[in-house]
């Protein structure tokens, strides 16, 4: 791993966790200046800097050491840790964060009688997780077809791409607008703390662990 003396922490750009992302940070005591192409946040007390990034990429940038710790959905980074290589440096989840709460499950056209997972036997499922929904057929016995999509997963059925949906599920306001019922729940997710499983030694290890206790601290006030 590359020698840094700031911890550099990496989020989402704009999307459901950017706000809450922050104003944990900001609960924990950090201020930062933004960049002018909004990509980076110079953090101006402590030594702690943001890079904004697509919420997919955050595990990645990780892994190689571009960022040290990333607050990222558990769907996203338990993807990642099924879908990479052995070799790859393996993450660990450091702290739930308790914002961002969804759920990624298993839906099917509502018309259809479902009554139980091995109805999915020989039918195609449209996901955006293929590592998690492989992992869960496996463990249920099924043998069925995995269609890749990187968004819009729930209009799949309706173009005849696909016979059910595994996708996140927040309000279910997207599976009642595609006409889909909820069924199985594979995995509850909320945004995570992600690191590495080996954390740094230097500057940046003192800084993390003050960082951990504060985020603690803030993560009790609310509960
Ligand atoms: C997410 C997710 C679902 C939807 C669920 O998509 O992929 O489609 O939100 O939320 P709901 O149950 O409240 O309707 P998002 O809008 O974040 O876009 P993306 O799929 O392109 O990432
Ligand atoms: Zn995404
Ligand atoms: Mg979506």
């Amino acid at each position: 791993m590359k020698t840094r003396d700031r911890l550099r922490i990496a989020m989402q750009k704009s999307g459901r966790l950017t706000e809450p992302a922050l104003e944990l940070l900001t609960r924990c005591g950090l201020t930062f200046r933004q960049s002018r192409d909004k990509l980076f946040c110079f953090g101006e007390g402590e030594p702690v800097d943001l890079l904004l990034v697509r919420d997919d990429d955050i595990p990645g940038l990780i892994a190689q050491g571009v960022c040290d710790l990333g607050i990222v959905g558990r769907n996203v980074l338990s993807e990642f840790q099924l879908t990479t290589g052995r070799d790859a440096e393996p993450l660990s989840e450091l702290r739930p964060l308790g914002f961002g709460r969804c759920r990624l499950s298993i839906a099917v056209p509502q018309e259809l009688d479902y009554r139980e997972p091995a109805q999915l036997e020989g039918r195609r499922i449209a996901t955006s997780y293929p590592g998690l929904l492989g992992e869960w057929l496996r463990t249920q016995g099924i043998a069925a077809g995995v269609v890749t999509l990187a968004g819009s997963v729930e209009i799949a059925p309706k173009l005849g791409t696909a016979d059910a949906i595994c996708d996140l599920v927040q309000s279910g306001g997207t599976l009642v607008a595609n006409q889909l019922r909820e069924t199985e729940v594979l995995l509850q997710s909320e945004a995570v703390l992600a690191g590495p499983l080996t954390l740094p030694v230097d500057e940046r290890g003192d800084m993390l662990e003050l960082l951990l206790k504060r985020l603690d601290g803030v993560i009790q006030v609310r509960e």
